[in-house]
């Protein structure tokens, strides 16, 4: 019989084993020997003239193309996992998240409707289930028999996402379609009135993003003030709803930060669900990083107040330590976010009650809760409890140390995990804004160490050296190590005098 061509590989199995070999190799390395460089210094440039840039006529064949992969792009690949990788809330994978990540791309579902992914819908379920639980949504009950779907799925809902981003535009959509459905059929200017939404000036930029592509306009985004801990003055918050209203705008929806992605403050959450209820906004907290506290008895009493939330963004990829992507909108009500995203056309078939294209916005979409659901089956909450706290006792630490030191200043208070502070040159001769930009020199300095890195921070006007401690490898050693570097580069530094 004559066989066609198709894409299948012959050795297909030896080279899953290279790659898996690979990956394994490179998690020992960079993991538990700790090696560096943790960011290559090579250029755009240098990286553009080494990596194969033609696309061939003829294929090379899998092994070449995994020689290239060894050559020229796993060497320079950031060691993220690194123990002293600490910058952005970029987390250290879980080694059980990879194994989750790979098996689904291997099993390669399409999860827009039941049939698509009959276990990966189920998995789905079974991950926002857990999610929604942790963070005290009232449990689901089930709606009248033969309901729409959008009524019988009468309880919290979720879906997830790429990340924090898409997950805060998420929560944004289903609050603007709850407070005005009209904008749905008639567009933004069917209602008539200015929708307005509040978050601390400690916010995340995602909000205000979201409001651009919702079409409610950043100059609608009303950034709160926040008091001296970075959380949001919710006097401050009463009043611009106030003057607001008086002005014949119309306020929806408050934002509060459950660990800001700048210092790691959780805003008043308990005060917030407050006036959200007396005035009848829509309450969302973004948890992208924070929500993981809710692990540990400390976060949970620092993010009381969450469960009053109507939509909450929390991303596995931040300190769940799932390997990117993967973000997740949580709602009170599956209800109301069946009712804005519900998806109905000829081509996609017989509808199922569970398909997951009702819940979210896109179609096609990989099977994250695979990941998910296995790195959580795999070490249970009580080992990623224990990391979590270690984080928060670790960032705690650097800022002890800084706190004891007169080349230090600490920054912001260490709610959670991220500790952010400045080193302050002895001797006089310094402005202010000199001293801001040796922050950026000594970070660079750290970076070109090969020995960590970290991310700037600007706290309250000044520059600063942040530590987001997401990372399940760091240990008391590295915190030190860290402390004791940059402040003798700090000293190199000082010793040059103010530097462009
Ligand atoms: C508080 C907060 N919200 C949202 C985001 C956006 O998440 P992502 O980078 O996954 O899009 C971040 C990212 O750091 C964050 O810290």
């Amino acid at each position: 019989m004559q066989r066609h061509e198709t894409l299948d590989l012959e050795d297909f199995e030896a080279l899953l084993h290279r790659a898996a070999t690979m990956i394994a190799d490179r998690v020992e390395r960079i993991g538990p020997r700790a090696e560096g460089p943790v960011v290559h210094p090579a250029t755009f440039d240098e990286l553009a003239a080494l990596i194969p840039s033609d696309w061939p006529e003829h294929g090379a064949g899998a092994q070449a193309v995994l020689d290239d992969v060894a050559r020229c792009i796993e060497p320079y690949a950031t060691r993220i996992g690194h123990p002293r990788f600490l910058a952005w809330i970029t987390t250290s994978p879980a080694p059980a998240g990879t194994l989750g990540d790979i098996v689904c791309t291997g099993l390669n579902q399409a999860p827009l409707s039941f049939k698509g992914g009959p276990a990966a819908t189920v998995l789905e379920h079974v991950v926002i289930g857990w999610l929604a639980r942790l963070f005290g949504l009232p449990e689901a009950g089930d709606g009248p028999d033969g309901a729409d779907i959008a009524d019988k799925a009468d309880g919290p809902g979720g879906t997830i996402v790429s990340g924090g981003t898409m997950a805060n535009l998420m929560g944004l959509t289903v609050a603007r379609h709850a407070h005005f459905p009209e904008a749905a059929t008639k567009g933004l200017a069917g209602i008539g009135r200015t929708p307005v939404l509040y978050v601390s000036d400690q916010g995340h930029m995602s909000i205000e993003r979201s409001a651009v592509l919702l079409g409610l306009g950043a100059d609608n985004v009303r950034g709160v003030p926040s008091d001296s801990d970075n959380r949001m003055d919710v006097a401050a918050l009463r009043a611009a709803i106030a003057a607001d209203k008086a002005a014949g705008l119309a306020p929806f929806c408050v934002v509060a930060q459950a660990g800001s992605v700048t210092t790691g403050a959780v805003d008043p959450l308990p005060d917030i669900a407050d006036v959200c209820a007396s005035e009848g906004l829509w309450f969302h907290v973004d948890a992208a990083y924070g929500g993981a506290a809710m692990l540990t008895d400390k976060g949970r009493a620092l993010l009381a107040g969450i469960d009053r939330a109507d939509s909450i963004c929390v991303d596995p990829h931040k300190w769940f330590f799932i390997p990117l992507e993967c973000g997740v909108t949580l709602f009170r009500s599956k209800a109301q976010q069946i009712a804005t995203f519900r998806a109905r056309a000829s081509y996609l078939g017989e509808e199922n009650p569970h398909d997951l294209k009702n819940t979210t916005f896109i179609l096609s979409r990989a099977n994250r809760a695979l990941k998910v659901w296995f790195a959580f089956r795999t070490y249970g909450r009580d080992r990623l409890r224990r990391i979590v706290t270690r984080n928060m006792e670790l960032a705690r630490q650097f800022r002890d140390l800084c706190a004891a030191s007169p080349e230090w200043r600490v920054l912001a208070p260490v709610q959670l995990s991220i500790a952010c502070a400045r080193y302050v040159p002895q001797g006089d001769g310094w402005t202010e804004e000199q001293v801001d930009r040796l922050q950026v020199h000594l970070l660079e300095r750290l970076e070109a160490s090969g020995e960590g890195f970290l991310t700037p921070a600007m706290v309250r006007g000044r520059a600063g050296v942040r530590l987001c401690v997401a990372n399940h490898r760091t240990s008391e050693t590295d915190i030190r190590l860290l402390f004791d570097l940059m402040t003798s580069f700090g000293r190199e530094l000082a010793a040059q005098g103010p530097q462009a």
